[in-house]
């Protein structure tokens, strides 16, 4: 793993404790979450605790430990899309994929992320799957969308 991400260490060369969140980004940007060796690395060239770098990337949502899945889907939960229910559509949809929100399932197939704005604010609530946008959305509906990413699932 330090091959992998030495070039993302050498871009911080003063290994400042302030690098942290930064490095972190980067290396999540790369693989699309935090490999745990990756955070033992981080933990050992910032000379910061192994414990204080999970302590700090486990406080921002932004952080994923795992994969994200086949289909990632980010659900608003800003303050426009919570008034028009945005949570409920949240519970539903951990209640249908068996995961919680921050988490990817056990087949590799959906991951759930809470966001604060996907720039929808007037057609709430608003979720968005692999960048396409689903507005306006109604619990009902749901099981019909999430059905149709398990039919391409299998053929991904
Ligand atoms: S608050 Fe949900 S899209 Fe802006």
């Amino acid at each position: 793993m330090r091959k992998k991400i030495a070039h993302f260490l050498d871009r911080f060369p003063n290994k400042l404790r302030e690098d942290l969140i930064p490095l972190l980004s980067d290396i999540q940007a790369e693989f699309g979450y935090l490999p745990q060796d990756a955070i033992v690395e981080v933990s050992n060239y910032l000379s910061i605790s192994l414990n204080k770098v999970y302590g700090v990337a486990t406080f921002y949502d932004t952080f994923w430990f795992s994969p994200k899945g086949k289909f990632h889907i980010k659900v608003c939960n800003g303050t426009a899309c919570k008034i028009e229910n945005s949570t409920l559509v949240i519970s539903e949809l951990e209640k249908q994929l068996k995961i919680n929100a921050g988490h990817t399932d056990s087949e590799g197939n959906f991951s759930l992320e809470i966001v604060s704005c996907l720039g929808g604010c007037a057609q709430a609530p608003v979720m968005e799957i692999n960048q396409e946008f689903h507005i306006r959305i109604k619990i009902q509906e749901l099981k019909f969308i999430l059905a149709q990413c398990n039919a391409k699932a299998e053929m991904i």
